[in-house]
């Protein structure tokens, strides 16, 4: 019976770009919307970027441009990348629309009536000079549990320690520097609290992994706190109805923005929306996120939708983080990858694709990006395996038949066991478990290379008596590789759809697993897919190695509350390096031989350095905030002469230059004792 499913990934901020972290989600999604599609279900895929809150607002201020222009820009970017990856949603939108704005007021008004919300005076740091409340990754201070300094209002880095804003010692604002004063403000609460019977129920009906199930029990036991609801002007986002100069917190029109999006699209293609978000709702409801965000999707929601008459999810199902070597994600080693940088590398995005999806197993794991494993995992894979069934067979077909199969093949064991895989198969991508799909899918691969081996066409080609077993072979080794094909188009449809025309037939759908491939004309073979040469890996690496910020910018404004429940590892103060390691950075004395504003550019300055012998660099630092550019002509510093080009919005950098920071304001470039020469070495 054919299913009518929504599918939606989280939406990501409209302040960052999309890099291979953000991917795994969305390629999880998107394998498992393109399955549900073959099989013939009725099944849409909806998504936005998540465009309100203070980081918004203020990047756009410091960039001079309207949060609107900001917010189109950033689209733009998304869904370059999305596509360059192959993401199909049916709809992209933004929680910047009508339609969301009159949902979230709606939402927020049917929980007024139903006696949801309550008003209260709270006391919170604000920043005097730029007259703004500072959300808690715009303050920075020390840890209030164990005295680490430059730590973010919500939590502590060293410790792990997570705390309220105000009891940061010596707070900071990260905006202006200015010290933050506590200021009173009525906000607006979702009584969470009085929705527990109904989440206890919810969260244990088997929408949710067992692990997040799990996750809630500890979270009820903690007790659930109301929810603020409310930001004070200046905000960028939805004004609240009867609260001027109220906003709706970012998080609370987000996942409103789900369902913005379907309502645009419902309206451009003729759906009913109410059928789909309506309480009686038949259709599937199925939320992809990550573990980070389970409390916002597993309680506020269903909560949400529960008590303003909305249908409740399906299923929620959230994914690990993604580790790169092993490690978190990092923009000085560069693992910190952004989708461009890989694109920009002519790296195939169905490499990444498959590798993701050898890796997911629908658990809440995280998963490592091995860049030497992805290597060679794919070459082995893909093109060891898999393409190598057509290249080795499908030459014969044109040689010595005219490009046309078999009429019938005699033995069709082989092919017979490749169709009974279909369930098998099935049910591992319904769970989402892609690793064991392609598992599967590879020891089928195996089996076919296997018969291709021992059957030698190469060699049957050179005896005329054996003509009709070289066709016969062939034929049984193309109708193996359409069902591989079949199988691993949800993972890649491009090379899918290559095939497609490769043997000139319609769009695979699942239940063509069943039928047998003979009789037909193909066309010329032409190869499908290379290997992975690793020095575009190196190179992709190094194009995302950064100078390490001199003035620290706050972090893509996370979500405090997900922050105060998500598990944080403590964490050391900075992982240690070998001499080895050290001795790997030349620092060198340099002569700041003139120093300019960049145009357009409102943190960099850019240095011409003089290293003597070593001849003259060109460097963009970040220092502006802290330095006119005549003060700096002249003066000796320190650079690290070694760094790999950067090719940056204004220009080549070819260094950086040292400087302090920490959590007073106030940013200190080196320099030496008086007697250093320029190019002389650091060390
Ligand atoms: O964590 C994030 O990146 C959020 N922008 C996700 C929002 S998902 C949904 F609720 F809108
Ligand atoms: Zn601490």
């Amino acid at each position: 019976m054919s299913r009518q499913i929504l599918v939606t990934s989280a939406l990501p901020y409209a302040n960052g770009s999309i890099h291979l972290g953000h991917l795994v989600e969305y390629i999880q999604t998107d394998v498992w919307v393109r399955f549900q599609k073959m099989r013939g279900h009725d099944c849409r895929y909806m998504c936005a970027d998540d465009t309100h809150g203070t980081a918004i607002m203020l990047r756009a201020e410091k960039e001079n441009i309207t949060p609107e222009t900001l917010i189109g820009r950033v689209w733009d970017e998304h869904t370059r990348d999305f596509a360059g990856f192959h993401i199909g949603f049916d709809h992209y939108y933004s929680t910047h629309s009508d339609e969301n704005r009159a949902l979230a007021s709606k939402i927020y008004l049917a929980l007024k009536d139903a006696g949801l919300i309550e008003v209260k005076t709270i006391a919170q740091l604000y920043d005097p000079v730029k007259n703004l409340f500072l959300p808690d990754r715009f303050i920075k201070g020390e840890c209030p549990k164990c005295g680490a300094a430059d730590q973010y209002g919500d939590n502590c880095e060293v410790c792990g320690a997570t705390y309220s804003p105000t009891e940061l010692k010596n707070p900071v604002s990260a905006v202006s520097g200015a010290t933050p004063v506590h200021k009173d403000s009525e906000h607006y609460f979702f009584r969470l609290g009085d929705c527990e019977a109904f989440l206890r129920e919810w969260t244990t009906s088997g929408t949710l992994q067992s692990e997040a199930a799990n996750k809630m029990q500890e979270w009820f036991g903690a007790g659930l706190n109301n929810w603020d609801i409310s930001r004070d002007a200046p905000y960028f986002g939805f004004e609240i109805p009867g609260a001027p100069g109220k906003y709706f917190y970012v998080w609370l029109d987000a996942p409103v923005g789900y369902m913005a999006s379907f309502a645009k699209y419902a309206a451009d293609n003729g759906l009913d929306f109410d059928a789909w978000w309506g309480k009686d709702s038949k259709t599937e409801l199925v939320h992809f996120i990550g573990k980070d965000i389970l409390y916002f999707h597993a309680l506020f929601w269903p909560a949400m939708l529960k008590y303003s008459g909305h249908r409740l999810p399906t299923a929620v199902y959230a994914h690990g983080f993604l580790t790169v070597n092993g490690q978190k994600m990092s923009k000085s080693r560069g693992t910190f990858i952004t989708a461009e940088s890989y694109l920009a590398q002519k790296l195939n995005p169905e490499w990444l694709r498959y590798y993701y999806a050898a890796k997911l197993n629908g658990s809440m794991e995280d998963i490592d990006l091995n860049l030497d494993d992805f290597v060679a995992r794919v070459n082995s894979d893909l093109v060891g395996k898999f393409i190598n069934i057509a290249s080795r067979t499908a030459g014969f077909i044109h040689k010595n038949f005219e490009g046309r199969l078999a009429d019938g093949v005699a033995n069709i064991e082989l092919i017979g066991d490749f169709q009974a895989a279909a369930g098998t198969i099935a049910a591992h991508y319904e769970a989402r478990d892609y690793a064991k799909a392609l598992r599967e899918i590879m020891a089928l691969a195996d089996r076919a290379n296997q018969y291709v081996a021992d059957e030698k066409p190469w060699e049957l080609a050179k005896k005329p008596e054996a003509v009709y077993r070289l066709h016969e072979v062939c034929t049984v080794a193309l109708n193996c590789f359409r069902l591989l094909t079949l199988y691993l188009k949800p993972v890649l449809p491009k090379l899918a759809e290559q095939v497609e025309t490769f043997l000139d037939i319609p769009s695979l759908a699942w239940d063509d697993s069943q039928s047998l491939f003979i009789r037909h004309r193909i066309n010329e073979y032409s190869h499908l897919m290379t290997r992975i040469d690793p020095k575009s890996i190196e190179a992709m690496v190094d194009a995302n190695k950064q100078n390490l910020e001199p003035t620290p910018a706050p972090a893509p404004a996370r979500h405090a509350e997900a922050q105060a429940h998500a598990a944080q590892p403590a964490m050391p103060v900075s992982e240690s390096i070998s001499i080895d390691d050290f001795a790997k950075i030349d620092l060198r004395i340099a002569r700041i031989a003139n120093a300019e504003h960049v145009e357009g550019a409102d943190k960099l300055l850019r240095l011409t350095l003089d290293l003597g012998e070593l001849g003259t660099r060109q460097v963009f630092a970040g220092i502006k905030s802290a330095y006119a550019p005549e003060a700096l002509v002249g003066r000796l510093t320190v650079m690290v002469a070694n760094l790999a080009p950067r090719k940056m919005k204004f220009g080549m950098s070819e260094g950086m230059v040292l400087a302090a920071s920490g959590d007073a304001p106030g940013l200190f470039i080196l320099s030496p004792d008086s007697g250093a020469q320029p190019g002389m070495k650091v060390k």
